[in-house]
């Protein structure tokens, strides 16, 4: 896969057609790649970024201990049929003086466990966006409150580019695939099927049962509206790796 470094490489790159940008943060697995099997469907070229956003981390351990291996990362997207994978340093996203943040105002889930995520994620998708200027953008639905963050910022903002949420991918367990759970031990990746079995009653206080039962004290566990959708939102913390997920209750997804 071509790899670029700048943003000079990215603009300078050939753009046909229609632009599809999928950003991640590397440690690419298979929720990724059906990121890139549905911009790979709708558009003619599909860029990736990888770049692990150290605004967006509240805890300097949790981005130290982030998985990161570019080489595997880059024959992932080759293999998926991404035309460019852009890979700055964080120099190039945040050079020395960078001063502008965007703050999407959020308040709830995430928002009160993490502070500072959510501008992290706006400011990086901004940019992102400026500098690829894609015509479609790609975000797994396990991340839900980050769509809808990202969904408002474009709004807000009047980009011109439309966000496409991608249905989660579960291993056949249920969990729920992420980055993160390569750092669960065996025990604590049985303990963290307790969180897709309490997605599924669909009900917070049934899901609060199964959590509690299994020894897991969730962060919450809330039926929140997502995008105009209510959506059953779980967020635990199994040993020293904190999980998120989450079912929407009613309807399609957007
Ligand atoms: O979901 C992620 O991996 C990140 O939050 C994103 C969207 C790539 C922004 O850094």
């Amino acid at each position: 896969v071509n790899v670029a470094r700048t943003i000079a490489e990215v603009r300078a790159h050939p753009r046909e057609g229609s632009v599809g940008l999928v950003p991640t943060m590397g440690a690419l697995h298979a929720g990724h790649v059906a990121l890139f099997e549905a911009a790979r469907a709708e558009c003619d070229t599909v860029i990736a970024s990888l770049f692990v956003n150290p605004a967006q981390f509240s805890e300097d351990a949790d981005l130290a201990a982030y998985p990161r291996d570019e080489q595997a990362d880059a024959a992932v997207a080759a293999e998926a049929g991404v035309d460019l994978l852009f890979a700055p340093s964080v120099e190039e996203m945040y050079p020395p003086g960078f001063s502008t943040w965007v703050d999407p105002g959020e308040e709830g889930l995430e928002a009160e466990f993490r502070p500072g995520h959510f501008r992290g994620v706006a400011t990086v998708c901004l940019k992102l966006f400026t500098i690829v200027r894609p015509d479609f953008a790609y975000f797994g639905q396990k991340d839900a409150q980050q769509v809808a963050v990202v969904r408002r910022l474009v709004r807000d903002l009047a980009l011109p580019v439309e966000i496409r949420a991608v249905q989660t991918v579960r291993d056949e367990d249920g969990l729920a695939l992420s980055s993160r759970n390569s750092r669960l031990a065996p025990h604590e990746r049985a303990q963290a099927l307790a969180i897709p079995r309490a997605l599924a009653t669909r009900d917070p206080d049934h899901a609060r049962a199964v959590l509690a039962e299994a020894g897991l004290a969730p962060d919450y566990v809330e039926v929140a509206d997502l995008d105009g959708i209510p959506t059953l939102a779980i967020a635990a913390r199994v040993g020293s790796t904190r999980l998120i997920d989450n079912v929407p209750l009613e309807g399609d997804l957007p």
